[in-house]
């Protein structure tokens, strides 16, 4: 199949065209006019996708060398993510699956981090995701394709939230997450020890406590005391978020007896989140998959290859009554009526 990934569910336009080949093209347009914002601001996110859809998806199909015709499944994100964000992706790929008769797939965004690491890796069930973004950090057992259960999940800040609201409070531009990532690979991450959330309970997880803990210390820093120990303080924060996260996923894969696992979400991208997760591979003799860079943040292709799952998975064992049922969304513009 030759499918379409359209993702726009936050800040990033993003398409993509996946073919048995693999990854044709994955082409993103990111929105600057956020920084002058210190954070996302949804009206002028929707606004500026408006802008860019359009672009974004004929680069992706002219990148590809493929036609819209020769397109057999459009996925597109249909949340969670920002209304007036996900509304125009969701109505660009509804109206090029009517215009030319293709199937249209909702992909659901999370899922999707997940399910990135199935363009590089072929995934064995059951595994245990660790899913890190800048919305939602949460542990996922996994049991076969789309059988999802939550076993952990944050009860306050997301992680990538915390590296950008900890980013903010040292003056980094937003998004602060890799600002901190590339600070921290000059520092010294023994330099301060700062909390690690719920590090010795369960399989939750806790970031706001980390995110004050860092206000107070700094507040007793001089200015210029920051900025000669920005590297070692963006390696302390870095240390407690990530050592946090490896403890956890190691405790969720220990207490349900699964030795595979894979990273998911804008954090998997963190340099130091990888180090770790590559010695506790080695140390307990399990498999973790990690995405490449260009699948760790928002992208279309991961967008394509879940659609492609669902469509083989899902799509084509159920009835559009069935999916509904269950909160999927097929839309059958390919010749047969929606039920
Ligand atoms: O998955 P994503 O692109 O969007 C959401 O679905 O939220 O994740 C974005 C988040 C942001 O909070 C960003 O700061 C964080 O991922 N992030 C990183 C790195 N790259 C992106 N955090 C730490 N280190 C990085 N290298
Ligand atoms: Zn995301």
């Amino acid at each position: 199949m030759n499918i379409l990934g359209i993702e726009s569910s936050c800040d990033d336009t993003a398409a993509s065209v996946l073919t048995e080949a693999g990854v044709l093209s994955n082409v993103i347009a990111s929105q600057s006019i956020h920084i002058q914002f210190g954070g996302i601001v949804p009206e002028l996110a929707s606004r500026a996708h408006h802008q860019s859809i359009s672009q974004t998806v004929d680069q992706a199909l002219s990148e590809a060398g493929i036609s819209i015709e020769d397109i057999d499944g459009i996925a597109v994100t249909q949340g969670p993510g920002l209304m007036g964000s996900l509304l125009v992706g969701l109505s660009f790929a509804k109206g090029l699956a009517l215009n030319y008769g293709i199937t249209l797939i909702g992909v659901n965004h999370m899922d999707a981090h997940i399910y990135a690491n199935a363009i590089e890796h072929k995934l064995e069930y059951p595994f245990i995701a660790l899913t890190v973004s800048g919305g939602h950090t949460q542990l996922t057992k996994i049991s076969a394709p789309f059988q999802h259960e939550i076993i952990g999940k944050t009860r306050d800040d997301a992680a990538g939230e915390a590296f950008d609201k900890i980013g903010k409070i040292l003056g980094l531009a937003y998004p602060a997450g890799p600002k901190i990532d590339a600070l921290a690979k000059d520092g010294n991450p023994a330099f301060k020890k700062f909390p690690q959330g719920l590090v010795h309970e369960g399989l939750d997880f806790s970031f706001s406590g980390l995110k004050t803990s860092v206000l107070y210390y700094l507040q007793d820093l001089a200015p210029y005391e920051i900025q000669q120990h920005l590297p070692d303080i963006c390696a302390s924060v870095s240390e407690a978020i990530t050592e946090v996260l490896v403890k956890k996923l190691d405790r969720a894969m220990d207490e349900h007896g699964i030795s595979r696992a894979v990273i998911a979400g804008g954090v998997s991208a963190n340099s130091m989140l990888r180090d770790k997760i590559d010695e506790l591979s080695k140390e307990k003799s399990v498999t973790i998959y990690t995405p490449s860079m260009a699948f760790c943040t928002d992208n279309g292709a991961m967008i394509a290859q879940t659609g492609a799952l669902l469509f083989q998975h899902v799509y084509s064992t159920k009835k559009p009554a069935e999916l509904l049922a269950e909160g999927l969304r097929l839309h059958p513009y390919a010749g047969q009526p929606s039920s």
